[in-house]
């Protein structure tokens, strides 16, 4: 059953089209992996997606109901969470009051009976990250900080998580365990819609990928059909980054996908 669906969005700016007519959806339970070069308008979908950028056409559908115009608040409290690829965190709180602040606005008037701070631990122990509890968010390494930005979203209990860059920071090891976290939560009703340059991480995780270029999906389907995809190695091929592109295009082409 598809929880997200979104339909023949546009997004113009100025004379830049940055979405261009993409369609796709997301199927409730996936993980499933939005990826294409840089410029390539992944992060303009999921600012249509949560409410942050208004598409110029096109229609964005959530468990059902037309959500185009929802305003972002509601969308939130739909179930729709998501994480920035620029981080967003309060620097100067602990990385325990970010998710306090999260887990208060998240619970309003009920969260004044909440008992003591076990769901803040329980979520930073979640994604691994709870010896940094009392660390200021503006001190701790990169991956941390996405880290907690997952936590962070997870305390709003969403239904559909958009995670924007999740994984840069993250070293091997952390990688690998944020991959396992995420089928986790995908097995308990968090759908997941990852936007992620590692090729590694989006092949052994996602059910199903789309791919944008230009911002027109030009492919869609499981890793295995997209990492065989021609116009999927074209795209990151004649990438500007021409280092990058042919490293990811590679990788695309390399026959390690991991059985899920
Ligand atoms: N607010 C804006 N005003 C004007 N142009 C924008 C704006 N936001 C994005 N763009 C342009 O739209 C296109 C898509 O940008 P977007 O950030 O969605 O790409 P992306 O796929 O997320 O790229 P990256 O992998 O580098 O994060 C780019 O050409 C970008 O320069
Ligand atoms: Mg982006």
């Amino acid at each position: 059953m598809s929880l997200l669906q979104v339909e023949d969005v546009v997004v113009q700016f100025g004379g830049v089209t940055a979405v261009n007519h993409a369609t796709f959806e997301v199927v409730a339970g996936s993980v499933t992996g939005l990826i294409g070069p840089n410029g390539a308008g992944k992060t303009t979908c999921f600012n249509v997606i949560t409410g942050l950028q208004r598409p110029t056409s096109g229609h964005v559908r959530f468990d059902g109901r037309d959500i185009t115009r929802t305003a972002v608040h509601r969308r939130a409290r739909r179930g729709i969470g998501r994480t920035f690829q620029r981080l967003e965190a309060f620097g100067s709180l602990t990385v325990a009051d970010n998710v306090r602040v999260a887990l208060d606005i998240h619970e309003g008037f009920r969260g004044i009976f909440r008992p003591g701070d076990h769901d803040v631990d329980e979520l930073l122990e979640r994604v691994g990250i709870a010896e940094y509890a009392a660390e200021r968010a503006d001190s701790i390494p990169t991956g941390t900080a996405r880290l907690l930005e997952l936590a962070r979203a997870l305390a709003c209990q969403p239904r559909l998580l958009l995670l924007d860059e999740p994984s840069s920071g993250l070293d091997e090891a952390e990688t690998e365990a944020f991959g396992a976290l995420l089928v986790e939560l995908a097995g308990e009703g968090c759908t997941v819609l990852m936007v992620e340059h590692d090729m590694d991480l989006v092949m052994s995780v996602c059910d199903e990928i789309h791919v944008l270029d230009f911002g027109s999906v030009i492919a869609a389907g499981t890793p295995a059909e997209i990492r065989v995809d021609p116009k999927v190695q074209r795209a990151y091929l004649g990438y500007s980054d021409e280092g990058q592109g042919a490293h990811v295009a590679e990788s695309l082409d390399e026959t390690k996908v991991l059985a899920r």
